[in-house]
């Protein structure tokens, strides 16, 4: 099966109730972690390369390990640009085999943002790549962006209609009270299910995507605090809000900073408890297995996408 679009993807997870695992790959572990989850649970998959992905791990490398992957399960893999942020970035990665393209435009006016999507779209829609866009600003670090707390802001649900028949885009990135990151609530964890209703509302069966989505899960934190690690505070987004997210408008979910945790609790524990180990496949096979429960339990238990392949 050759890479595949995010378009059928989204109406059958709009349709079905569900939303499809877009999680961030930077290197084998985590692309074969990730891929052995979803062949496991036979569910679709979008593989997203951030610029900083990109940087590190080379654009070549990566689509090869994803090429790998679809050889080995077979499944229906997209691979997306996980918050494009000029032109330049998006075309090269559409040139470059990208299925899915997000340019991110939402630190910009609103006129801006449109001229800027609609760019994107024109040039990625006639070689069939789709492209998702963001209205409204999340807190927390996105690559060279650190947007605090005082920046982010809501969509404004006024705003979508006309952004979306404008632009022509696929899919839009919304925020509705997540962030980046691993510290994304300060007291109790509250997400403004209201406006995403509301968006619902203007744009029926158009699918949404939620950035900052990671449940910086419990056991994690408190390994990694364990072991050394500094982890004081770190607090995501609860699965069942997850869940409700998933069963409305929300097709798309991003994951990285639980996959990082995954994998830094386990090699901190490896070396903490193993100080003469110095295989590298002793702490990253380890971290990869992690990382392989970790997307089973997202797949099945919160995205609902288990079985939908
Ligand atoms: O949204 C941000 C993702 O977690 C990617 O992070 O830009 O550090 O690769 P990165
Ligand atoms: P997390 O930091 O919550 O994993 O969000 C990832 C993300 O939105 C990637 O675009
Ligand atoms: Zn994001």
């Amino acid at each position: 099966m050759p890479l595949v679009t995010t378009k059928d993807m989204f109406k059958k997870a709009y349709e079905g109730g569900y939303a499809i695992g877009a999680f961030n790959v930077n290197n084998m572990e985590i692309v074969q972690g990730i891929t052995e989850a979803a062949k496991e649970v036979n569910a679709p998959l979008i593989l997203q390369v951030s610029a900083g992905a990109r940087k590190y791990a080379n654009h070549t490398y990566l689509m090869k390990l994803i090429e790998a992957a679809i050889i080995e399960t077979g499944l229906p893999i997209a691979v997306h640009l996980d918050h494009g942020d000029s032109f330049e970035l998006c075309k090269s990665c559409v040139d470059g085999g990208f299925t899915s393209v997000m340019i991110d435009a939402s630190h910009l006016s609103f006129e801006e943002n449109i001229a800027l999507t609609k760019q994107v779209v024109d040039y990625a829609h006639p070689r069939n790549v789709a492209v998702e866009a963001e209205l409204g600003r999340l807190a927390g670090i996105e690559d060279a962006v650190n947007v605090s707390a005082e920046e982010a802001s809501y969509t404004d649900p006024k705003q979508v209609e006309e952004f979306v028949e404008r632009t022509g885009v696929d899919s839009l990135a919304i925020a509705i009270g997540t962030s980046h990151g691993a510290y994304k609530f300060t007291g109790e964890a509250k997400l403004r299910f209201d406006i995403l209703e509301e968006i619902q509302k203007r744009i029926p069966g158009f699918p949404i995507v939620l950035h900052g989505a990671s449940s910086v899960i419990p056991e994690y934190v408190d390994q990694v605090n364990t072991f050394g690690g500094k982890m004081p505070g770190a607090k995501g987004v609860p699965e069942d809000m997850l869940r409700k997210a998933a069963s409305m408008a929300v097709c798309k979910i991003n994951i990285d900073s639980d996959l990082r945790l995954a994998m830094t609790a386990t090699i901190r524990k490896v070396f903490a408890e193993n100080p003469t180990e110095f295989d590298p496949r002793k702490y990253l096979g380890p971290a990869r297995s992690e990382i392989k429960k970790l997307v089973i339990n997202k797949l099945v238990n919160v995205l609902g996408c288990a079985g939908k392949a």
